[in-house]
C-alpha cells in the first residue's frame, strides 16, 4: 500500500537558473547543473536561462542571444531532457517580472545592501551601480516563489539571495496568510565553490577574461589542459598532493574538481598522488575535465545548428511554466486588493 501511496504522490519540485552574462564554466557546471541533471527523475524540474538578471551589467545583444540559445544547449547536453524537465527562457515568462515588481515593495533596503554579491558587482561596476543590480534578490525570490519549489539547488555564491528570498516569502505569508512555499536551497557537497585556477582565493566566474583561470563548458581540450597546467598550486616546497584548504588553497581547488569529475574521496586522491607531486597531479586533473566535458561540448554544438529544435524546447518549455507562475501571480494579485481583469 505504501508503495502505491509513494508512486501516485506528487513528485517534489526543483527549480534554478544561470545567468547567460557570460559563457558557462566548469564552476556553473560543478556547483548547479551537474546536481540539477542527477536528479532530474525525482524531482518535477524548472530550469531557465535567467536574462532578465544578466542585464543588470551591460550586455551585447547579438552576445546575450547566442548566449542564451547556447546555455539551454548546454542544459540538454548536461542531462537535461526536455521532456522530463521543463527548460525556458526567464523573459518569455511575464510573471516573474510583475512578480518582481510586488516583491521589489517586501524587500527592505537594508537587506538588499547586505547582499555581498550586491557589494563585489558594485565594487566591480563602479559606473553602472543600477537599480536592478540592487534589487536583483526580488526578482531572483519571485524566479523561486513563482513556482512553489521545495528545493533549489544552487552554487554557495547563491545561498545568501535564496536566504533572502525565504525572509520575503515568510513577510508576505505574514500579511496574507499562505500564498508562498517556503523553498529550501540545496547546496552540493562537492564543487559548492569552484575557484579560480590562477587566484584559489577567487571564485572562478564567467564575467571575467580568459586569463583569471576559469574552463568553459565550451573551450577544446588543448585550452583545458592548457588552463590547468598552469593552474596554480602553493608556494610551499612540500609538492605533495594533501587536502589542506588553509595552507594550500590551490591544490585543495583542485583535488575538489577532481573529486567532483571522478566521485573519488579526497584520501583516494592523495593515495593515487602520493609520491608524484604537482607536476603529475595538474595533467590527471585536465584530462579528468576533459573527459568529462567532451560529450557535453559535442552533444551542445550538434543542437546549436538545430535551432528549430531549440525553439521547439524553449517555447513549449515557456508555455509550461507561464500556466504555474499564473496560478502564483493571481493568487497574488488577489490576496493584494489588486482588482480582477
Ligand atoms: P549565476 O549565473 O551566477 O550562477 C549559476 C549557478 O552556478 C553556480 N556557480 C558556481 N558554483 C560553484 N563554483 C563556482 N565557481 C560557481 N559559479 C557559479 C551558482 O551558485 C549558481 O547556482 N542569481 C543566479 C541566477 C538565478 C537563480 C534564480 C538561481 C536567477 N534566478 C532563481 C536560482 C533560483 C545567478 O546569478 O547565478
Amino acid at each position: 500500500m505504501s508503495e502505491i501511496l509513494a508512486e501516485t504522490a506528487p513528485k517534489k519540485r526543483m527549480l534554478s537558473g544561470i545567468k547567460p552574462s557570460g559563457d558557462m564554466t566548469l564552476g556553473s557546471y560543478l556547483g548547479a547543473v551537474k546536481n540539477w541533471a542527477e536528479r532530474a527523475d525525482q524531482f518535477d524540474c524548472y530550469y531557465f536561462m535567467a536574462d532578465l538578471h544578466a542585464i543588470t551589467v551591460r550586455q551585447n545583444p547579438a552576445d546575450l542571444r547566442r548566449r542564451t540559445l547556447e546555455q539551454l544547449a548546454q542544459y540538454i547536453a548536461c542531462g537535461l531532457d526536455p521532456e522530463k524537465n521543463t527548460l525556458f527562457i526567464q523573459s518569455h515568462v511575464h510573471q516573474h517580472a510583475e512578480l518582481g515588481w510586488i516583491l521589489n515593495c517586501y524587500s527592505m533596503f537594508g537587506e538588499l545592501s547586505r547582499m555581498t554579491q550586491f557589494k563585489d558587482k558594485s565594487a566591480k561596476n563602479e559606473d553602472n551601480i543600477n537599480g536592478g543590480l540592487f534589487t536583483y534578490p526580488s526578482l531572483m525570490a519571485a524566479d523561486i516563489l513563482l513556482y512553489q519549489p521545495d528545493l533549489v539547488p544552487v552554487g554557495e555564491d547563491q545561498k545568501q539571495h535564496v536566504e533572502l528570498c525565504h525572509t520575503i516569502a515568510r513577510r508576505f505569508n505574514g500579511v496574507y496568510g499562505d500564498v508562498f512555499k517556503i523553498p529550501e536551497p540545496f547546496v552540493p557537497k562537492m564543487g559548492a565553490r569552484v575557484m579560480s585556477l590562477t587566484n584559489p582565493l577567487a571564485k572562478m566566474s564567467k564575467s571575467e577574461n580568459e586569463d583569471t583561470g576559469r574552463v568553459l563548458l565550451m573551450d577544446p581540450p588543448e585550452v583545458i589542459m592548457k588552463q590547468f597546467k598552469r593552474a596554480i598550486t602553493d608556494s610551499d616546497t612540500e609538492n605533495c598532493v594533501r587536502f589542506d584548504k588553509e595552507n594550500k588553497p590551490g591544490v585543495a581547488n583542485l583535488m575538489t574538481i577532481y573529486a567532483a569529475v571522478t566521485g573519488k574521496s579526497y584520501a583516494d586522491i592523495e593515495m593515487e598522488f602520493s609520491g608524484m607531486g604537482y607536476g603529475a597531479f595538474k595533467p590527471a586533473v585536465g584530462e579528468a575535465v576533459v573527459e568529462t566535458l567532451r560529450p557535453i561540448r559535442e552533444e551542445a554544438t550538434r543542437l546549436m545548428k538545430d535551432k528549430g529544435y531549440l525553439e521547439n524546447v524553449y517555447k513549449t518549455g515557456a508555455e509550461k511554466a507561464s500556466y504555474v507562475a499564473e496560478k502564483t501571480l493571481r493568487k497574488v494579485y488577489k490576496k493584494l486588493g489588486f482588482v480582477a481583469k
